[in-house]
């Protein structure tokens, strides 16, 4: 995989704390699949006793893949800190280990909700710069991650699937590897994924739809709607509860993903977290041709204020995304 980015990449030829890094982080997705491949005979599956900062009670695996993540980045010499889904406070390099430059944002399991049930999960990363001169680790402090995605030097995320994947990207469009397990390696499979413009296939939890915005419901209901609604066209439907997997669907045949703010919880602006699920995610759509956006403005240039901060996500092929936000948004 390195080959291959370092030579599309001048900038990774010359720094070799960005590119451990890279390497790092796909060797710790290649130890969660390896861990994932064998479920229940590992004694991996099911609920631990703890809940996050998200007020979720945390799969094993959450926990156990949040601390391959640490575990085989936080001794490189790459990173200044690391915040995940699953830690209340940002991580500290430890002061034996030498502090890097940059900083490791992640969701270590994404789609939890299905591991027992053996649908395909994924783990999401987001790569940021410190923006100041600090020499230690222990100078930190949160507002050093809270850039806006605009600002990620890489992003990408590892689908635990049919195949193991690896999709990344370093703003020069999104490149995708499936892990050949007997050869232990990452193997190129798709050197510029590009997603179509048009799309008939959405991508939404249904059961919350007495609690959505009018606009939402309304284009909701157009889909359903089909050649005979306003749309003039039939749409399919999918929903498999882990963005990766969803995301990664509509980055390979087009379409259109929806978690949208919600009456639920009316004063957080949605479920997703921002600065390692929407972020990373929103990254990726973009240079595959795709636009995410949270509804108001596009999603990677939210200033967060919080490292545990949520957003409301729209994002998919760009015609359709469009549609809704020029046909739905303003008109209800
Ligand atoms: P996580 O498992 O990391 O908490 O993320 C789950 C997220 C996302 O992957 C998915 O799209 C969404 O939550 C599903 O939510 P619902 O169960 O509300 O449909
Ligand atoms: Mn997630
Ligand atoms: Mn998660």
């Amino acid at each position: 995989m390195l080959e291959f980015l370092s030579e599309k990449y001048t900038s990774l030829r010359n720094d070799a704390q960005l590119s451990n890094l890279i390497q790092n982080i796909a060797k710790s997705c290649q130890k969660i699949s390896n861990l994932l491949d064998k479920g229940d005979l590992n004694n991996v599956l099911g609920k631990s006793e703890n809940i996050n900062i998200q007020g979720e009670v945390q799969a094993k695996l959450d926990i156990i893949a949040n601390n391959i993540i640490i575990n085989e980045n936080n001794f490189i010499g790459s990173l200044a800190g690391l915040v995940s889904e699953e830690m209340d406070c940002f991580y500290k390099i430890p002061d034996n280990y030498k502090t890097g430059d940059y900083l490791l944002l992640f969701d270590p399991l994404d789609g939890s909700s299905n591991i027992d049930v053996n649908i395909s999960v994924g783990t999401i990363f987001s790569i940021l710069k410190v923006h100041r001169k600090i020499k230690n680790s222990k100078e930190l402090i949160s507002n050093d991650f809270l850039q806006p995605g605009i600002n990620q030097i890489a992003a990408g995320y590892a689908i635990y699937g049919p195949q193991t994947s690896f999709v990344i990207s370093l703003g020069n469009g999104v490149h995708s590897f499936i892990l050949d397990k007997e050869e232990k390696r990452l193997v190129l499979t798709n050197e510029s994924m590009k997603m179509p413009k048009d799309t008939n296939e959405f991508s939404i939890n249904s059961s919350n739809s007495r609690y959505w915005d009018k606009f939402i419901y309304n284009y909701v209901q157009d889909c359903l709607r089909g050649s005979d609604g306003p749309l003039s066209k039939n749409y399919n439907m999918r929903w498999t509860g882990s963005m990766v997997a969803d995301v990664h669907r509509i980055i390979t045949r087009g379409g259109i993903f929806l978690y949208p703010w919600d009456s639920r919880n009316p004063n957080i602006p949605g479920k997703l977290r921002l600065m390692y699920e929407a972020n990373p995610m929103s990254f990726i759509v973009e240079q595959a041709g795709g636009i995410a956006s949270d509804g108001n403005k596009r999603i990677l240039e939210i200033l967060p204020n919080e490292l545990h901060q949520r957003a409301s996500v729209i994002l998919g092929s760009s015609n359709e995304v469009n549609r809704l936000l020029d046909c739905y948004l303003n008109t209800y």
